[in-house]
């Protein structure tokens, strides 16, 4: 296997990995060598994607829970040491959107729900990933947050609010622990087809969407995880406090 895609001694925790982008990236792990610790809100769903994996063989420990809970995010971490005795990766990827609505008209609980999870589940996520990798003076942090991350986004303005947080929390953190050797880094995808995307959107809908990226298409899900993977790599050692779009061309307009 090429080194720099080799990811066989890493112990990796993917949040958000009972489908969409986790899901995949836990599979481009443990097809790489990677113990993987996944959780999701979803338990069913998520065991299935556990089962499924260590099937083939893979190193997988998973624990249901929601993000939004401090106490959670400390037994991921739990769980990765236990199981695997570190902590080399995490990959904060657990979000949801809202549904559409004009920020005027947008309600309290809309905000709550974008602030706890998609906030305080990345916040909580890196305080107790940090503290394991201070003790092992190295580690890997990948946030997911959006082109909503970057710029405005209309009707999903909550949503935004919450992943310009992301932005504000990768960029931080990454000029905190550089010095500890944790590099933290973000992903900002345009939209892809995940469930998140089609749950929401007929096919005029998604056209309309594709029209608005220069390769005039949204991304495949596994365009996102390849690029999670290349910026997760063990060979990319220098890069920290990157935000990196994964647009089709939207950024460069
Ligand atoms: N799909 C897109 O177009 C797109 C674009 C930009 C960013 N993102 C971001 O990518 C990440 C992954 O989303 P996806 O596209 O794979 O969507 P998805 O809905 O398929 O996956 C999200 C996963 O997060 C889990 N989750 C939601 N709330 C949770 C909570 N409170 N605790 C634990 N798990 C929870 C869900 O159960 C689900 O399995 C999200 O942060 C999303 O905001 C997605």
């Amino acid at each position: 296997m090429d080194s720099m895609l080799n990811f066989s001694d890493k112990v990796v925790l993917i949040t958000g990995a009972a489908q969409g982008f986790g899901k995949l990236l836990a599979a481009a792990m443990t097809e790489r060598g990677a113990a993987v610790v996944l959780g999701d809100i979803k338990s069913e769903q998520l065991t299935d994607t556990a089962e499924s994996l260590k099937a083939t063989g893979a190193k997988v420990a998973y624990l249901a829970g929601d993000v939004a809970s401090n106490d959670y995010a400390q037994q991921l971490v739990n769980l990765a040491v236990n199981e695997f005795g570190q902590l080399d990766i995490a990959v904060n990827n657990a979000g949801v959107a809202p549904a559409f609505s004009p920020l005027h008209l947008t309600d309290e609980s809309t905000l709550d729900k974008q602030f706890n999870v998609n906030v305080k589940g990345v916040q909580f996520g890196m305080q107790h990933q940090i503290a394991q990798m201070l003790k092992q003076q190295q580690g890997v942090i990948l946030n997911v947050s959006s082109m909503a991350g970057l710029g405005g986004a209309p009707t999903i303005s909550s949503y935004a609010a919450a992943k310009h947080a992301v932005v504000g929390l990768t960029k931080s953190g990454a000029v905190e622990y550089a010095s500890s050797n944790i590099r933290i880094n973000a992903v900002c995808p345009f939209f892809a087809l995940t469930n998140m995307v089609t749950d929401v959107s007929d096919e005029e809908g998604r056209k309309g969407l594709a029209r608005r990226a220069p390769m005039k298409r949204l991304a495949e899900p596994k365009e996102v995880v390849a690029t999670m993977m290349l910026l997760l790599s063990p060979a990319n050692t220098f890069m920290t406090g990157q935000c990196i779009a994964i647009d089709g061309g939207v950024s460069a307009m």
